[in-house]
């Protein structure tokens, strides 16, 4: 019995030659066991789409092996192909179709037989019984994303890909696909592997991450195996008139203090124990912001990489930072 839906061992993946050609992927290794959510997560050009490609048999893998649903990619492509759904970052509906005429097409082109009451099941699923014979063109966002993933799983692939499921999409759609995410995975019993540069997407959806960067992946855990990795928290602060840094080097517990300006980035095993030693060294007034980054998946993709994914979190506004630690204080 083997428990592991996606297994690759070194896949590497060049476009173009090998002198001037991009390495796109560099000997990437993951196993995802089956029934579970596995994000890839990592900035643009990282290589996500690229790995989704090779394990669906879309672009050529340039060397190692890789396996899905239990069959090589390369040798049994068609057992593969039967086995997996794809969830493309670009619309793939007919938009002059109706949401059941995109679901016979999608059966047609798999040769499906028998498909219409798993497409009724799915329908009822996404709460689209009622909009079934309406035209596409008429549907909102995250009913087309809906329609999207039903036309996924029509053929009850054991393995669905999905790449960057929410790119563009406003908050609450967003909110609506993580738990359409879950459902499917828990309701049919699917393993996801989805890609996505969202990091609270990663967090949220994922039981397990693997972080990748420039075709690599660096790093593979749970969000909290991955979080634990950071031991610091990071207080950035930004005082008024300079402030002397052996000050606060001097303080019990700093680990780390960068300054640019008067924004200064200190680093410390605890916020909660140090801020008091902080308030008590400089004038509260003499702070204008303040913030405590505690370890993330953005401090651990930084503190790997040295780069961000995301843009940075606004600095918390230092009243609010207040109530906050008073909160904590109880
Ligand atoms: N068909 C192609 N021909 C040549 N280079 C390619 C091709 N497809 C992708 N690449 C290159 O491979 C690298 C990885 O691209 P890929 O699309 O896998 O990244 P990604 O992580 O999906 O990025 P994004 O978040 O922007 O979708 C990039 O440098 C890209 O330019
Ligand atoms: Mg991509």
């Amino acid at each position: 019995m083997n428990d592991i839906a996606i297994e690759t061992r070194d896949i590497t993946k060049r476009y173009g030659s090998a002198a001037n050609g991009v390495l796109a992927l560099d000997r990437v290794s993951v196993a995802i066991p089956k029934g579970t959510v596995f994000g890839l997560l990592g900035p643009n050009g990282a290589g996500k789409t690229t790995l989704i490609k090779l394990l669906t048999g879309i672009a050529d893998i340039t060397s190692g092996d890789a396996r899905v649903a239990g069959f090589d990619v390369r040798r049994q492509s068609l057992a593969v192909r039967s086995r997996i759904g794809w969830v493309a970052a670009e619309v793939i509906l007919d938009d002059e179709f109706s949401a059941w005429e995109n679901l016979w097409l999608q059966a047609r082109l798999q040769d499906l037989p028998d498909w219409q009451g798993r497409a009724e099941q799915l329908l009822r699923y996404f709460e689209l019984s009622d909009r079934k014979t309406d035209r596409v063109s008429h549907f909102s966002t995250g009913m087309r994303k809906k329609l999207e993933i039903a036309l996924a799983l029509l053929h009850q692939p054991e393995v669905i890909f999905m790449d960057e499921p929410t790119i563009g999409l406003d908050v609450s759609t967003r909110r609506m696909i993580w738990e359409i995410v879950t459902g499917v995975h828990r309701e049919f019993g699917v393993t996801v592997l989805l890609t996505t540069h969202y990091i609270e997407e990663a967090d949220a959806l994922c039981d397990r991450i693997g972080i990748i960067d420039h075709g690599r992946i660096i790093a593979t855990g749970t969000p909290s195996e991955l979080k634990s990795r950071v031991r610091s928290d990071v207080i950035q602060l930004e005082s008024k008139e300079p402030i002397d840094p052996v000050r606060l080097r001097a303080l019990p517990g700093v680990q780390d203090v960068r300054a640019q300006g008067n924004e200064w980035q200190i680093r410390v095993p605890s916020a909660d124990e140090f801020l008091p030693r902080l308030f008590a060294t400089i004038q509260t007034d003499q702070i204008r912001r303040i913030s405590v980054e505690q370890p993330s998946l953005e401090t651990v993709f930084l503190e790997l990489t040295g780069h961000r994914i995301g843009s940075d979190e606004p600095m918390r506004d230092i009243r609010k930072f207040y109530a906050q630690v008073r909160r904590a204080r109880g």
